[in-house]
């Protein structure tokens, strides 16, 4: 298995690293119950954001200082650090990279981060670039399937909302290829459908998907319904077509009795009005099951990048 450095595309990840962060995660549930560990003093970790986040960063934030290093953040970082007064991303990189052991950084740009990475000289960790990708969430967001489903191969997956913007159905379309016999169903409102890029790479890879447009139909067939908030920010003017796709598709009462018993429904957070609050008591909402293992989750890969 070839060691990790940089995290900065899902696509990066084959079955066996997956593997190692699934079992490391699993290892650092009981080391959060005890309380933590010592294997990171003295490393520092840098969150770098300027976009705005609150599990993520939090949860980074948590993993290092719960094993043990210590933590330097500059969040709100194009209004606060020293991109306001006009300094380029490469050159605030090479300055935080001389002060830390490894910089989290979520960007408005897609591909920020691998511009970052070419001259960090130290790992990078993508937590968001722009419409691009979030694979630190996409690996929570399997774990969360294994933990919740019990596996990983054999699974049929609805991504419904902002398929277009969405970073994390991007990233997760990239991770649920390399598993066998997966089926995707994407339903999304018309302006905002899955991009062709993902869709080839699908094709290329033979996996099985298909664009449905009735959620009671699709929670009848699907283990996971991964609902996704229509993702305001990348719309600038166009409001009319915001507030189409707003409101479109909802998960509510109604679509949770079309569900299997097994099945679950997900959501990377923040949720706007897309999933009802009426159905959080149900023992199939597992949204919020799943933000907490993004702690263990990127405690695992600050162990594989540090340790
Ligand atoms: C997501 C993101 O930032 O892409 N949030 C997260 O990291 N959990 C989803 C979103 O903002 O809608």
């Amino acid at each position: 298995m070839d060691r990790l450095y940089h995290v900065l595309e899902a696509q990066q990840f084959d079955i066996d690293q997956m593997d190692a962060v699934f079992s490391i995660a699993r290892e650092m549930e009981q080391v959060v119950q005890h309380y933590g560990s010592n294997i990171l003093n003295r490393r520092v970790m840098a969150t770098l954001f300027y976009e705005p986040s609150t599990r993520t960063r939090l949860s980074f934030e948590s993993a290092m200082t719960r094993l043990g290093g210590a933590v330097l953040t500059t969040e709100s970082a194009q209004e606060f650090s020293s991109a306001a007064k006009g300094e380029t991303l490469e050159d605030t990189i090479r300055v935080v990279a001389g002060y830390t052991d490894v910089i989290v950084l979520r960007h408005f740009e897609s591909g920020a981060s691998n511009r970052a990475a070419a001259v960090a000289g130290i790992p990078v960790i993508n937590a968001g670039d722009g419409a691009g990708q979030h694979p630190t969430q996409a690996l929570l967001d399997m774990y969360t399937i294994q933990r919740e489903i019990g596996r990983l191969e054999e699974i049929a997956v609805a991504l419904v909302g902002d398929l277009a913007n969405g970073r994390t159905v991007r990233s997760l379309c990239y991770l649920l290829a390399k598993y066998e016999d997966i089926k995707i169903y994407f339903v999304a409102p018309e302006v905002v459908r899955m991009k062709d890029d993902i869709k080839e790479y699908l094709q290329r890879h033979q996996v099985d998907f298909e664009e449905a447009d009735d959620l009671h139909d699709v929670a009848r067939q699907a283990d996971v319904i991964y609902q996704t908030r229509i993702q305001k920010e990348r719309f600038g003017d166009r409001t009319t077509e915001y507030e189409q796709a707003r409101g479109k598709y909802i998960v509510d009462r109604s679509v949770m009795d079309c569900m299997q018993d097994h099945a679950v429904v997900m959501h990377p957070l923040p949720r706007v009005d897309e999933i009802d609050p009426a159905v959080d008591a149900d023992p199939r909402a597992a949204y919020f099951r799943q933000a907490h293992n993004g702690l263990y989750v990127r405690m695992a890969l600050l162990r594989m990048l540090l340790a």
